[in-house]
């Protein structure tokens, strides 16, 4: 071959490169308004016939899977049912350290405790390039925004974390991320959860990534707020039960009617679950886990057995009661009623019953549960 030949081959190569990179950011123009449209769900109509944005399916190897849910809701044990098994990589909660106390909404930063946003239009772009980088396995660049303490507990974020605390009593943190970044390629599966995040706004992570599912985990408010009074460190962060109570329920109404619509877009991508369905009943569980995409092994199936076998045990003043409503044992009735005044439009939708009376409320036989909750699985 001639060096003529050679310029030639450049030229055409060149030429290529930015052609391809004309195009693609041409398409990528072309995609965000489609998404734009999309994202604006108020004409499902439209939506329907639009081909382009966000993907119903995907049929690609890795599989991504956000857990999407609120502090004290069960994540934990959902968490753990999707990421700490044994070919999950998985990031436990990695917007802890970038907006602690806060959660985003839109283009605004809220108060978790406090019924108070503020515009803060850079962050939620922020949140999103750092998540999609995790379920890419780049670490290194955001140094400043993870959350080392939790990445170095084994319980939360599982024992392929154990290297890296190792290595951080010798190395920097960004030779240990480089080292994690590694073994993180190597999984298939790569799971995280997110507790500060609406749905509206997860959701955009759908479009950037093609292969990520999402579960949004949803649990009784009542049993939610029980648990932030009962758990030390939560309490801490309260200034009054009432302001927490409604901050929480004004959040996870709009993410029940963000659900609601959502899920029926795109039903093989996104699902909303709830506790109370899921906890102790092996067969949903299996079916969160196949919806993911993700194969049962034999210690998955261990696992889920073992959680499944739980529901009964019940703590010491609810013994032989069903442990998804031990809140009733727990919670006055005076907060009930707080909880009823602000959490009315999510009770409803959630399709669960308001207590009439204290006694009502100490009945375990009278079900929480009106008629059958929303996003029931069959
Ligand atoms: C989030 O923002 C939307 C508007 O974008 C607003 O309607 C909704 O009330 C906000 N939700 C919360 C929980 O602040
Ligand atoms: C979700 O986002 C859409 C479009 O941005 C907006 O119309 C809708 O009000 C939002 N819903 C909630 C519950 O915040
Ligand atoms: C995805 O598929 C379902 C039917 O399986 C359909 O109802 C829904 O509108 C589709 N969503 C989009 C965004 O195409
Ligand atoms: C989950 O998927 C496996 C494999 O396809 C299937 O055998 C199993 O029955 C499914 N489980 C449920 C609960 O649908």
């Amino acid at each position: 071959m001639g060096v003529l030949d050679n310029k030639r081959i450049i030229v055409v190569t060149l030429a290529g490169v930015f052609g391809c990179v004309f195009m693609s950011s041409i398409l990528s123009k072309y995609f965000e308004q489609i998404f734009k449209q999309k994202i604006d769900y108020s004409d499902l109509n439209i939506a329907r016939m639009d081909g382009g944005g966000i993907q119903n399916s995907s049929n690609l190897d890795n599989k991504l899977i956000l857990v999407n849910a609120y502090m004290r809701s069960g994540s934990t044990f959902l968490g753990g049912l999707l990421g700490h098994q044994e070919k999950i990589f998985y990031f436990y909660e990695p917007l802890h350290r970038m907006i602690s106390w806060n959660y985003l909404n839109g283009t605004n930063v809220c108060k978790y405790t406090e019924p108070v946003c503020t515009e803060r239009p850079g962050v939620r772009d922020e949140a999103l390039d750092y998540l999609e980088d995790l379920f890419k396995c780049t670490m290194r660049p955001h140094e400043n925004k993870f959350n080392e303490k939790l990445h170095t507990e084994e319980k939360l974020a599982g024992s392929k974390w154990n290297k890296f605390r190792n290595c951080r009593k010798s190395s920097t943190i960004q030779s240990c991320l480089e080292l994690m970044e590694n073994d993180c390629r190597k999984y298939n599966y790569r799971s995280m959860k997110v507790l500060r995040m609406s749905l509206n706004d997860s959701v955009l992570l759908l479009d950037r990534l093609p292969n990520l599912k999402m579960i949004h985990l949803f649990r009784d408010p009542r049993a939610i707020i029980n648990s932030h009074i009962y758990t030390p460190w939560y309490k801490e962060h309260t200034k009054t039960s009432e302001n927490d109570i409604k901050t929480n329920c004004h959040r996870i109404e709009n993410d029940v009617i963000a659900a609601l619509k959502l899920t029926k877009l795109y039903p093989e991508r996104l699902m909303a679950v709830h506790y109370e369905d899921l906890y102790g009943n092996f067969q949903k569980l299996e079916k969160v886990y196949n919806f993911t995409g993700m194969t049962v092994t034999p210690g998955v199936k261990r696992f889920l057995h073992q959680e499944s076998s739980k529901k009964f045990s019940g703590t010491k003043n609810v013994k032989g009661h069903d442990s998804r409503f031990k809140y009733r044992a727990t919670l006055s009735f005076e907060t009930v009623k707080l909880i009823d005044k602000h959490c009315a439009k999510a009770l409803e939708l959630l399709g669960l019953r308001t207590y009439s009376s204290a006694s009502q409320l100490k009945d375990f036989k009278v079900n929480p549960v009106i008629n059958k909750l929303p996003f029931t699985i069959e």
